[in-house]
């Protein structure tokens, strides 16, 4: 099966009332476990690349790797998406190598950084014509574009902001009429990394139910959305790590965005802490092994299980046959009749 614009699997999602993880990717393992989790829970899935990670495989593997995966896989519904796409050169170059679906994260200017290292924010005017300008570019190739409104936190990549503002729902309606977007990633208190919070979050979801509100199509997207489970943080330091304490976002939280009408929910770090915790076991309980297969196969198989749970929590389990899949073609269609 060819891979599935974005904007079907989410407009499924929000018909269906559940929620579908958006998983980061930088390497075989990875790909493979999140591939096996959905095989086996029956997922749809949005599997995601931000450009750090195509410079890391280059954006040929990374093509190379996603078509085995559907080829492997060809009774499930797979989107590749690129996340927090910088500039519409970066735009341009995922969709030639297949993307079905791009971010443009027009809330930050990618192309500068101030003293503390950080991007800063766009203009609301800025925002809305640098996503129209990615819009007009993805929809004549079929492929679905998520914006940004409002600056998510973040002190481990590179998609920090200056400052962090909410999204404001007043915004959206206007943001969406003048961009055409299909998705918006919206800002409601989460932060990317592990570091999120010091104590159980609450989260603005009354933003998230407001803007359902006003633009009940548009699909909703969460980022930031580890849950950072504690017994995932002792692993990395038992076996020699010296993560801080933390907290991520609860599950529960995630649970009542989805019902406020989030249905794109992005999953990065918890996947890292993963890898790790189980690398360091490794290595710390057999120290003379240096087989890769040997640290990296159990890693991945925890992944796949701790990816099989997601896909059971966010609802998406069960739902990989609901639909046929469309194409690209198909959604050009779709949007030259708009
Ligand atoms: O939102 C950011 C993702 O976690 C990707 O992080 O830029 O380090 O690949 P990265
Ligand atoms: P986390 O750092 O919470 O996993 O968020 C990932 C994300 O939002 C990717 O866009
Ligand atoms: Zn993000």
């Amino acid at each position: 099966m060819p891979l599935v614009p974005m904007k079907q699997i989410l407009d499924e999602a929000k018909k269906g009332g559940y929620g579908v993880g958006a998983y980061n990717v930088n390497n075989m393992e990875q790909i493979q476990a999140i591939m096996q989790a959905a095989r086996e829970t029956q997922s749809p899935l949005i599997i995601q690349a931000s450009k750090g990670a195509l410079e890391y495989t280059s954006f040929t593997y990374l093509k190379h790797l996603m078509m085995a995966a559907a080829e492997e896989n060809p009774d499930l519904p797979i989107a590749l998406h690129l996340d927090h796409g910088p500039d519409l050169e970066t735009v341009k170059k995922a969709i030639d190598i297949g993307f079905t679906s791009v971010m443009i994260d027009g809330s930050l200017d990618y192309s500068k950084k101030t003293d503390s290292g950080s991007h800063p924010a766009r203009t609301f005017e800025d925002n809305i014509r640098v996503t129209k300008e990615v819009v007009d570019y993805a929809h004549a190739c079929g492929v679905t574009v998520e914006g940004e409104l409002g600056t998510l936190g973040g002190i481990e990549d590179d998609t920090h902001a200056e400052s962090v503002h909410l999204t404001d729902p007043n915004e959206v309606e206007e943001f969406m009429a003048k961009t055409g977007a299909d998705a918006l990633a919206v800002a409601i208190g989460t932060s990317h990394g592990a570091y999120k919070f010091k104590e159980a979050p609450v989260l603005a979801l009354d933003l998230v139910s407001e803007i359902h509100k006003r633009v009940p199509e548009l699909a909703l997207v969460m980022h930031g959305s580890s849950s950072v489970p504690q017994e995932l943080v002792d692993r990395v330091n038992k076996y020699g790590g010296q993560m801080k304490k933390t907290m991520g976002v609860p599950m529960e939280s995630i649970q009542e965005a989805i019902r406020c009408g989030v249905a794109k929910v992005n999953i990065d770090t918890d996947g890292r802490l993963v890898l790790t915790g189980v690398i360091r076991q490794v290595f710390t309980e057999k120290p003379s092994e240096f087989d890769p297969r040997k640290y990296l196969g159990p890693a991945r198989k925890a992944l796949a299980e701790f990816y099989a749970l997601k896909m059971q929590q966010l609802g998406t389990a069960g739902h990989a046959k609901d639909y046929a899949p469309l194409t690209l073609e198909d959604m050009k269609k779709v949007y030259g009749d708009k």
